[in-house]
């Protein structure tokens, strides 16, 4: 799919990995709607790269349909939607303070798993009214799962839940949607330099590097946008979770 002038929606864009794909889609001629909760961080970059910012929790729905409801009347129907947002979460099933809190886990799947369908009914119902490219095409929506969703450690039971569900939707939703030109696709990331692996990894000395067989550092989410731009040209891409690790696996 040629970028210029095509509307596309981030999610989770004022930072890491969904703040570098907005970039990337911007300097390649996309007309880019950025959400995100962080109304000021993603202000600046919007700023900056010519970009639409909407604020938005992305685990209350109405708030994501007036979100989406706002990157359509000013864009146009988006014909990619790269759904970033997420959040980490490392705590054993029970603790010395008792068992983890249900509303913790529900919160996480909200944000993380329900959050990423929501995004994806409402991108597909506009995208089967688009008209098809040269290529049949009429869009893509790409989500972000993790490799935790394989192979989780201990601690993230509830991080690995929320990431194995957008694994398991990726094809249902290819083959339902293939029918109308519309793929499916997910990316898989390893271990990137950004706030939530910070979060979760108070120690980042290169211990965790050095575990990944090469190249022995974190991803940069530069490495990540790029392969955001590959599948979007790439039309034989679909219905697949790519993993983007170094061959890092746990
Ligand atoms: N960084 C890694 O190593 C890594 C590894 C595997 C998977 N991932 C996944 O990649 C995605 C991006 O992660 P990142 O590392 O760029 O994290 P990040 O923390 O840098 O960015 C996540 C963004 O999501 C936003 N966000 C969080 N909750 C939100 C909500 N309820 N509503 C709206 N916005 C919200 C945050 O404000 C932030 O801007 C996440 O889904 C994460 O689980 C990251």
């Amino acid at each position: 799919m040629d970028l210029w002038e095509c509307p596309a929606v981030v999610t989770g864009a004022a930072s890491g990995l969904g703040a570098e794909t907005a970039r990337y889609l911007a300097e390649a001629g996309a007309k880019v709607a950025m959400i995100d909760i962080d109304a000021e961080g993603m202000q600046k970059l919007a700023d900056e790269i010519g970009a639409l910012a909407i604020q938005c929790d992305v685990a209350d729905s109405a708030s994501a349909e007036q979100a989406f409801a706002k990157a359509r009347e000013a864009h146009g129907p988006a014909r990619v939607l790269v759904n970033c947002v997420g959040r980490g979460h490392f705590e054993p099933i029970f603790g010395d303070n008792g068992p983890m809190s249900l509303e913790s886990f529900r919160q996480l799947v909200e944000v993380n798993l329900i959050s990423t369908f929501n995004m994806m009914r409402l991108a597909a119902a506009d995208m089967a009214k688009l008209p098809p490219l040269l290529t049949g095409e009429r869009g893509l929506i790409l989500s972000t799962a993790s490799v935790s969703a394989y192979e989780g450690q201990v601690g993230e039971a509830a991080y690995a839940a929320s990431k194995g569900g957008v694994v398991s939707m990726i094809l249902p939703a290819a083959r339902e949607l293939g029918p109308l030109g519309i793929r499916v696709v997910a990316i898989a990331p390893g271990l990137f330099g950004t706030q939530t692996l910070f979060a979760l990894e108070k120690d980042l000395d290169s211990r965790l590097a050095r575990q990944i067989p090469f190249p022995h550092r974190f991803g940069d989410p530069a490495e990540f946008a790029m392969l955001v731009l590959h599948v979007i040209k790439n039309v034989m891409i679909n219905g697949s979770v790519l993993r983007l690790d170094g061959g890092y696996h746990r």
